[in-house]
């Protein structure tokens, strides 16, 4: 039997850790960490995280805030949006949703903001220091991953790590902290040959393709540790992950579920990077 990588609980654990760290930095700093996230027109599914990142925000005691921009928004003001935050005190992380409405440039509003700011790690500034191994900030998503596996002393020196999916939000910084970790790493994609002889020879296996239930009994070593980093919404409404968990389960050492897994970790990363902005902001 599996163990189950509880990622609601590593989760609370983590954000109960940033909330008293909150409470320390407002009395030594006499300021709270603050957050501000913008989105740009109606995907429910956007709203839907925006909403649970204020949440959160709150729980732990940060001061939010969030921009609400009509579809229509030009580009211009965006970008003005954008400079203002970069100059407000009182806000150390900016966050802007994605994906935007088509018209808008994404590449050139996430260079728009301060590196300094960067709390989601998708400016190229932020990138080249992932790619050095002298980060301040890490992706959410692959920071939160590192988190599960090494809270629940899953050991990585050494082991082969295989991640499936080379995006630039997930699969390519989730390899990087890998290999910083010491991991033997590879990366597979849609065009990666007998893709279950590589992904069979995974000690520790990431998947983050955006394929339900993709990775299935016959593609993992036994005793694996799969972390499946996908969240697919089926037919009958129900959330899936990438992985095939039903099958997968019985053969691997342990696994993240999903709902529950990596998908808590996401926006409880997120608040450690807006903690860490914070303290650097008062540090200068
Ligand atoms: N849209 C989906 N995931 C993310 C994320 O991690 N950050 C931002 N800014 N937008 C997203």
């Amino acid at each position: 039997m599996a163990m189950r990588i509880d990622g609601k609980l590593i989760s609370a654990q983590i954000r109960e850790e940033i909330r008293e760290e909150c409470a320390a930095f407002e009395k030594e700093a006499g300021i709270l960490p603050g957050l501000a996230v913008i989105i740009v027109g109606e995907n429910p599914a956007s709203q839907v995280y925006v909403r649970n990142k204020k949440k959160a925000c709150e729980e732990v005691g940060f001061y939010s805030v969030v921009y609400e921009l009509p579809e229509m928004t030009s580009q211009a003001e965006l970008t003005a949006l954008v400079d203002e935050l970069n100059r407000d005190e009182k806000i150390h992380g900016i966050l802007v949703q994605l994906p935007l409405p088509k018209h808008l440039d994404e590449t050139d509003v996430l260079l728009r903001i301060n590196p300094k700011k960067d709390v989601d790690a998708f400016h190229p500034y932020n990138v080249g220091k992932i790619m050095i191994g002298d980060y301040n900030f890490l992706p959410c998503t692959p920071a939160g991953v590192m988190a599960l596996l090494t809270r629940t002393g899953v050991e990585i020196a050494g082991k082969n790590c295989v991640v499936i999916g080379r995006s630039n939000i997930v699969g390519k910084p989730m390899a990087m902290l890998l290999l910083h970790a010491n991991g033997t790493v590879t990366i597979c994609h849609s065009r990666t040959k007998n893709l279950a002889e590589v992904t069979r020879e995974a000690d520790i296996l990431v998947v983050a393709i955006g394929k339900a239930d993709f990775v299935t009994a016959d593609m993992v070593k036994p005793g694996a540790v799969v972390i499946d980093v996908g969240m697919n919404r089926r037919a009958d409404g129900k959330l899936t992950g990438d992985v095939d968990f039903a099958s997968v389960e019985p053969v691997v050492s342990a696994i993240t579920p999903v709902p529950g897994g990596v998908g808590p970790m996401t926006i409880t990363m997120l608040l450690k990077n807006t903690l860490t902005a914070a303290r650097d902001a008062v540090k200068k």
